[in-house]
This record gives structure tokens, C-alpha cells and sequence, in this order.
């Protein structure tokens, strides 16, 4: 039966015949899997391994200080930055169609990685001259089977790193994860030594915000979906159900505008939808019954204070029919 140890073990061994003496880069978006793969990378082969976390400008407020920082303490791997947030929003623009979205943040996070892969040989001293061939994803199991990946599935969604990588990738992938659920991630991640608010760390989608903005995407959204999202987040910890709910998606309606009002003025503003679920391994998943003084405390704190939302709604639909995010 499934054991954490065997199956490290066995990843180990089988990354190792992979890559051989190869070099390796892996991208980390802060988010459970990715981190996890790149720890099990890590074990297999060490500094043969250069992670990469991407600033696409799509994440969530303080993420890229948790993973330069926290991150890079605990497992000791070599990391650097790639500040793409300009390059993304202008790749981005004007786009609203959630598969064309997904299509192009899998096309860019490929790009940053084959830039990254060029300025690190160049620069040489990660590689000792040798190329990269080899990327590393955090992709699992149910990633493989939404995207139309498993036998006999539809594609639903192209998750960025299964359906919306481009045609012409330089790279092998090493994909460690790919037979796994989401808690035998979050197993593996701790028996791999991986602090807890990592490996805790509730789901986080790799297109990060920006399928969370239905409509096109722009700096303006950006900056007020992640100051609303951050409320939630705060108030979820603080009420003390982060284990309860799987994840709370935070998405701004910017196509949608209601009527509001707010001190003695009309406002005329987008709503924020609050999408809290429970589920086991998002193949399914249920809406979670937050307690209503939860929910009035989130709202009010977000009409209040993040300019150009007057409407916070709550998404009351399990998954079938709904998916967990709205793109
Ligand atoms: P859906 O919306 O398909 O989401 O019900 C299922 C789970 O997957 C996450 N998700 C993604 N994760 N890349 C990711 O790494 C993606 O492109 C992506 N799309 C959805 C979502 O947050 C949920 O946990």
C-alpha cells in the first residue's frame, strides 16, 4: 500500500536514470507542487538543480518574499528571480477568453524558463558551462486528466503546464509528480522535510490571478483583485479555517459593473466573488458553509477598502457543475 518513503525512493531512483549527470531547472510559483517536486529533484541529483521562480506579476501579495526567503532556507536549493511581470502583461493585454489566457501564461512561463536557461549558461558558473536540458514540473495527476491528458477524458481546462505548453519545448520534462493526489504531495513534502506552511500551503493555480480576473487583464485589476485577495486570506487565518477549506479562489468580475452606494455618492462598480470550497482532491469539490459573520466581516472589509469593488458575492456551486476556478 502507498507509503511517502517508497515512493520517494522510487521517484529518486528513476530521476536519477532519467537525467543522468544532466543539468536541470525547475520553476516555482510558490505553490505546493512545484515546491515539492523541486525538493525531490533536490534529493536525486542536488546542484544539479537551479530553480527558477517567476514573477509573472500574476501572484499573490507577499509570495515572492516567501519563496526567495522561506523557501530557499529550508531546502537550501539554488534559486534565482526572473522579474517577467512586464513581459506577461503585455503578452496578456487585451485578452479575456480563459483558454487563450491559459495558452499564453504556459507559453510565457516556457519562454522565461528558456531565457533564464540561456543567461545561466552564459553566466556559467550554475551549469559549469553545460546547457539545461531538462525542466522540471510540479504537474499531478488530476492536472493530467482535466487537460485531457488521461484515457478517454474531455479537455476541460489546459492547466499551464499540461495543455498550454507550446508545440516546439526545448526541454524534457521531469514530471515527478504526475501519478499523485494533492495529500500524497503534501505527504511526500513533509517526509522530505519541507516546513509546514509550504506544505500546507493551500492550492494556488500556476496562472495565478490572472484566470481570476474574468475579462482582460490589466496592472489596475491586478493591484485590486490582490489587495482583496489578501483580505480573505487574512481573515480566513485568523477565524483559524485554513485546514478546513481546501482554498478560497478570489475572483474579480471586471466585465461586470452594478450599481452601488457609498457614503452619499452612486457608485458604479465590479463585484468580487468569494469561492470558498472543501474538497479531497479537486476532482470534486463542494462549497464550504463559511459562518455568515466570516463572510460580513470579509465584506465589509473589502467594499471598504479596495477601491472600485462595491458588491462581494458568494459562489454557492459544487464542482460538477462549476469548476473551482472560474477560467
Ligand atoms: P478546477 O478549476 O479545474 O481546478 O476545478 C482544480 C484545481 O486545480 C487548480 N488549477 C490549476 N493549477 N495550473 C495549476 O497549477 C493550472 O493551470 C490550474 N488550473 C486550475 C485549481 O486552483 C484547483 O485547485
Amino acid at each position: 500500500d502507498w507509503n511517502s518513503g517508497n515512493v520517494i525512493a522510487e521517484q529518486v531512483a528513476k530521476i536519477r536514470a532519467q537525467v543522468g549527470t544532466g543539468k536541470v531547472i525547475c520553476g516555482l510559483s510558490g505553490g505546493v507542487d512545484s515546491a515539492v517536486a523541486a525538493a525531490l529533484v533536490h534529493k536525486a541529483i542536488g546542484d544539479q538543480l537551479v530553480c527558477v521562480f517567476v514573477d509573472h506579476g500574476l501572484l499573490r501579495q507577499d509570495e515572492r518574499r516567501q519563496v526567495e526567503e522561506d523557501y530557499v532556507k529550508a531546502t537550501g536549493i539554488r534559486l534565482v528571480t526572473a522579474d517577467v511581470r512586464e513581459q506577461f502583461l503585455v503578452a496578456l493585454k487585451g485578452v479575456s477568453d480563459p483558454e487563450t489566457k491559459r495558452k499564453i501564461i504556459g507559453r510565457e512561463f516556457i519562454r522565461t524558463f528558456e531565457q533564464a536557461q540561456a543567461e545561466l549558461v552564459l553566466e556559467s558558473k550554475e551549469t559549469d558551462g553545460d546547457p539545461i536540458a531538462f525542466l522540471v514540473q510540479g504537474t499531478l495527476y488530476p492536472d493530467v486528466v482535466e487537460s485531457g491528458g488521461g484515457s478517454g477524458t474531455a479537455n476541460i481546462k489546459s492547466h499551464h503546464n499540461v495543455g498550454g505548453l507550446p508545440d516546439d519545448l526545448k526541454f524534457e520534462l521531469v514530471e515527478p509528480l504526475r501519478t499523485l493526489f494533492k495529500d500524497e504531495v503534501r505527504a511526500i513534502g513533509a517526509e522530505l522535510g519541507l516546513p509546514a506552511e509550504i506544505v500546507q500551503r493551500q492550492p494556488f493555480p500556476g496562472p495565478g490571478l490572472g484566470i481570476r480576473i474574468v475579462g482582460s487583464i490589466t496592472q489596475e485589476r491586478l493591484d485590486l483583485l490582490r489587495q482583496a485577495d489578501a483580505i480573505v486570506r487574512f481573515e480566513l487565518t485568523a477565524a483559524g479555517l485554513d485546514r478546513e477549506i481546501w482554498q478560497c479562489p478570489v475572483v474579480l468580475l471586471a466585465d461586470v459593473r452594478s450599481v452601488g452606494v457609498q457614503g452619499d455618492g452612486r457608485t458604479y462598480g465590479h463585484p468580487i466573488v468569494l469561492r470558498p470550497v472543501s474538497s479531497e482532491d479537486a476532482m470534486t469539490a463542494d462549497w464550504t458553509r463559511l459562518p455568515y459573520d466570516l463572510l460580513a466581516k470579509i465584506s465589509n472589509r473589502i467594499t471598504n477598502e479596495v477601491d472600485g469593488v462595491n458588491r462581494v458575492v458568494l459562489d454557492v456551486t459544487s464542482k460538477p457543475p462549476g469548476t473551482i476556478e472560474w477560467e
